[in-house]
């Protein structure tokens, strides 16, 4: 098995954030290559437990072999999506969940994957390769209505319905199968080409947001961490853009407020007052330090939100 490689971001501030303590029980939603969760394992030694889960096979095979090596009888890896983990962690169970979203260094930095517009590889994108849709079917099969949208919703792309309609045109004559097609095309036709970042940034990211459904998943994942957490219980939430930090504030906003509705309503829920249930560790996003941003760039955007059920 190729060596699995992903630098843990903020992972000091991660521990900080979630106090494992031996006894304690722990979730992390992306183990990946499991940094956080040898971390967290570590610190809740000698019995400190931890659930984990990952989309990714290869992801899942790492972090168990890595796990194994210094923490055998007290972890269980499963493959799955996190929005379904309350289905297999026992509520509420959990003294602390972690979920460090987007993707790992070794899946953009693997060609065959196809999340990279960098090098050549077939146009992917899938987190969990069991899934049937690829992303070169959303290229290839979406109306440009379809495209233009989720280009401008997840990608902030501003030419998104010229690029959407470039695709369409082009996908006519033959089909878009590889990353590098698609850059290429990007590169192009785009106005922003030659400037700093590359143009087609944010349509990869789009187009990866919506293949993997991440923002429908992070909706669901933050109500299973809810569930699964015990009163006291913390999550720790890392987001790598402004789309996904919006979804957890907002989340974070909803849930820590009291609710009182008080026209007339049908609805039986709304007429219940609802009182808050969980609090801002911290009100601001936590950010990675000088010496972390130099040591490993990807963790840039990287923002760390921290909260607590009550
Ligand atoms: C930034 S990496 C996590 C790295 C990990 N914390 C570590 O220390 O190595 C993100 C991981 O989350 C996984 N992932 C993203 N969305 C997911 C979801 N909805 N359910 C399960 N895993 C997901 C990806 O496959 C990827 O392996």
């Amino acid at each position: 098995m190729p060596e699995f490689i992903h630098k843990p971001v903020m992972a000091a501030e991660v521990l900080a954030a979630l106090k494992p303590r031996p006894g304690g029980r722990y979730a992390d939603g992306t183990v990946g290559g499991a940094g956080h969760a040898a971390g967290i394992l570590a610190a809740s030694s000698p019995t400190g437990w931890l659930s984990g889960c990952d989309r990714d096979g290869a992801a899942v095979e790492a972090a168990k072999t890595r796990l194994a090596e210094k923490f055998a009888g007290r972890f269980e890896i499963r493959r799955g999506n996190f929005a379904e983990m309350a289905c297999w962690i026992p509520a509420p169970g959990c003294d602390g969940v972690l979920l460090d979203l987007g993707v790992s260094s070794p899946q953009l930095d693997s060609p065959g994957r196809g999340f990279s517009f960098q090098q050549d590889g077939p146009l992917d994108m899938r987190m969990d390769d069991r899934q049937p849709l690829t992303a070169a079917q959303w290229v290839n099969g979406a109306s440009a209505d379809d495209l233009a949208k989720i280009f401008w919703e997840y990608g902030g792309e501003r030419e998104s319905r010229r690029l959407a309609k470039a695709i369409v045109h082009d996908r006519a004559r033959r089909k878009f199968e590889t990353t590098r097609q698609l850059a290429e095309l990007i590169e192009r036709i785009s106005p922003r080409a030659g400037k700093r970042a590359h143009p087609a940034t944010k349509i990869f990211q789009a187009l990866r947001i919506a293949v993997n459904d991440e923002i429908g998943s992070l909706k669901q994942g933050l109500e299973a961490a809810l569930k699964i957490l015990k009163p006291g219980g913390r999550l720790a939430v890392i987001t790598f853009h402004s789309l996904e930090d919006r979804v957890v504030k907002e989340f974070g906003r909803g849930r820590a407020r009291a609710y009182t509705f008080s026209g007339e309503v049908d609805v039986p829920e709304l007429r219940q007052p609802r009182t808050p249930e969980l609090k801002w560790v911290t009100r601001k996003a936590i950010a990675p330090g000088e010496i972390e941003l130099k040591d490993n760039p990807r963790s840039r955007s990287a923002q760390l939100r921290v909260f607590e059920k009550i």
